[in-house]
């Protein structure tokens, strides 16, 4: 018997929302410790493969996310699935805390560059020192910001996790089709 076909995401948003978790996964992987001493060493950041790689995939989730956000304001209404009111509430407050991670870490990251005069280190030999300027700000020294992205990042990472629990709970157990609305392929509740 054929099944109902399942109400899904937009290729776009699908598209972005997978973009962005492989990067945030890679980029976390590659998340640099010991990050001050390297530099208290002498060391060029640009010298470091896994820094560029890091600081250039930190950029493009920071990119994808704006387009998201910008692509959720216009793209067609997100697939209505029929779940008891607290799962959706705790669905909702999950989706916001994750949007709010994804900017607030690239965004501590720069502080952390910025507020220890590091230059910005991307893929193709880029290059950006401007960012110093913010050491001269009062916020600069009101947190160790390299901190404050570790532990953001480490958040993100942990809340990805549960969510992609939840939904994988949803597919398995529940079968309503939440997990099938977001994948790249058809055929899955
Ligand atoms: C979603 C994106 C990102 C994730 C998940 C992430 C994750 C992490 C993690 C886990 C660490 C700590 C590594 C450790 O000490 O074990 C770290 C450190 C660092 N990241 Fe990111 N990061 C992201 C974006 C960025 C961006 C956009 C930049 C810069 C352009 C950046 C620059 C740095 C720097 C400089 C450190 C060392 C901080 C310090 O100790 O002073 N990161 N990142
Ligand atoms: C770093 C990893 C991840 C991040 C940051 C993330 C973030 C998000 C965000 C912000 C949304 C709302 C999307 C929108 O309205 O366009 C979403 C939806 C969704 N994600 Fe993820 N996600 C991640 C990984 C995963 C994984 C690994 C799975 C599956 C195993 C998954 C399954 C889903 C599903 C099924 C939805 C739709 C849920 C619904 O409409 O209630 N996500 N995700």
């Amino acid at each position: 018997m054929n099944q109902p076909t399942l109400p899904r995401y937009d290729g776009l948003s699908r598209l972005l929302h997978w973009a962005t978790a492989i990067t945030v996964l890679i980029a976390f992987v590659l998340g640099p410790e010991h990050f001050g001493r390297l530099f208290r060493n002498g060391i060029d950041p640009a010298t470091r493969i896994d820094v560029v790689w890091h600081e250039s995939l930190g950029l493009l989730v920071f990119a994808l996310t704006a387009v998201r956000l910008l692509w959720l304001t216009l793209r067609p209404a997100a697939p209505h699935i029929a779940m008891a009111a607290w799962m959706r509430k705790a669905s909702t407050i999950t989706h916001r805390v994750l949007w709010i991670l994804l900017l607030l870490v690239p965004v501590t990251a720069i502080m952390a560059l910025g507020s220890e005069a590091h230059p910005m280190t991307l893929l193709g030999g880029l290059r950006f020192e401007g960012f110093s300027a913010i050491a001269q700000w009062p916020i600069a020294e009101t947190a160790d910001w390299g901190d404050v992205h570790k532990v953001l990042a480490d958040a993100l990472v942990w809340i990805a996790g549960l969510h992609a629990a939840g939904a994988i709970y949803h597919g398995v157990a529940l079968k309503d089709g939440v997990l099938a609305s977001m994948l790249p392929i058809k055929g899955i509740r």
